[in-house]
């Protein structure tokens, strides 16, 4: 690890009693990087972040973030940094604008130079509109973006952001991607850490990806290399006209079928290995037993592919 990092984790921990909730994790993010951390419902990542964004002490192991130490220049760590939380944390009676102004004074901006922030953040969220509102009327995709405007108000060089995306509509989404990529832009050493349940976002807005389970990274590197990592290089869905039975599910999954999952009935997704037809010759097989096929669709394989075989879930089981 270099000792210019933006941040610096060495077998961080967090135990709650008996439970380990974050079981040594140890990464290193650098200066204008967006590293993800994926992984299922309770696999530690809020708890990862509440500790390297100060708000939870760690039981063990230590963390620097911009050469900071996490316990003994809290104070350091908190100026560099910018958090946008999983819960809704903005004041609910006050106006938009009040959260803004309130935050950013919180960080030493006045005057004109906090009203041109206050403005060009709101802008960017879509919410420049809104700002005389009282937030409490606001709506769930709303405050979602007030948080992120809120959290990145004071231009932080290090941003953590909770599942930032996490209820928004498509064009909220993608101007939340916008908003990051201007970030980025005006601050190449911008670091980001986000957790996102999306994989495909997960997949084109990070340089690499750590995987979390049980509090444990189990694979950390670039979505391209995970994906090429796995033994299986392709994807195949098929969709039924009717559930596939269980026995003609073992029959095509001895055809080389791996990780066989089926979200909702009559429609299975699986990984095969390139270039040997298994996508093809399921179809083929499911066709002779009876089944009509809807739908076949081979593919490479894809971040959510890659999740799915080190966790052994899927994301919308
Ligand atoms: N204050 C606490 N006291 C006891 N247990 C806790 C506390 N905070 C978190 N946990 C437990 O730690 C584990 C990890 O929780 P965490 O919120 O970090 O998961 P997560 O990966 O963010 O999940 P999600 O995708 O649902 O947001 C869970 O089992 C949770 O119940
Ligand atoms: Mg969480």
């Amino acid at each position: 690890m270099s000792s210019t990092a933006s941040i610096e984790a060495s077998a961080l921990t967090k135990r709650f009693g008996d439970f380990v909730a974050d079981d040594r994790v140890t990464f290193a993010v650098e200066p204008g990087e967006t590293y993800g951390l994926l992984g299922p419902n309770g696999a530690g990542k809020t708890t990862l972040i509440r500790m390297l964004t100060t708000l939870l002490p760690p039981s063990a192991g230590t963390a620097r973030v911009r050469g900071h130490d996490l316990v003994r220049e809290k104070r350091a760590v908190r100026s560099a940094i910018g958090t946008v939380s999983q819960a809704i944390t903005t004041d609910e009676n006050l106006t938009v604008r009040e959260n803004l102004s309130v935050q950013g004074k919180l960080y030493g901006l006045w005057g004109r130079e906090l009203s041109r922030r206050i403005e060009r953040r709101l802008t960017q969220v879509g919410l420049w509109d809104r700002c005389a509102q009282v937030t409490r009327h606001l709506s769930g995709g709303m405050r979602r973006r007030l948080e992120i405007a809120r959290g990145v108000l004071h231009s932080p060089r290090v941003l953590f952001l909770d599942e930032p995306t996490t209820g928004l509509d498509p064009q909220s989404r993608r101007s939340i991607w916008d908003l990051l990529a201007e970030m980025k832009e005006s601050d190449p050493e911008l670091a980001v850490v986000l957790t996102t349940h999306a994989m495909d976002e997960a997949d084109f807005l990070c340089d690499r990806v750590a995987i979390l389970d049980s509090g444990r990274i189990l694979q950390e590197g670039e979505p391209e290399k995970l994906k090429r990592l796995l033994d299986t290089g392709e994807h195949v869905e098929i969709e039924t006209d009717r559930p596939v039975a269980d026995a003609d599910r073992d029959v095509v999954i001895a055809l080389g079928a791996a990780n066989w999952r089926s979200p909702v009935a009559g429609h299975a997704e699986f990984q095969s290995r390139p270039g040997e037809g298994v996508g093809r010759r399921a179809a083929q097989l499911l066709e002779e037993r009876g089944y009509r096929i809807v739908h076949l669709t081979i593919a490479p394989v894809t971040l959510e592919d890659v999740f799915f075989s080190y966790t052994g879930r899927g994301l919308r089981e």
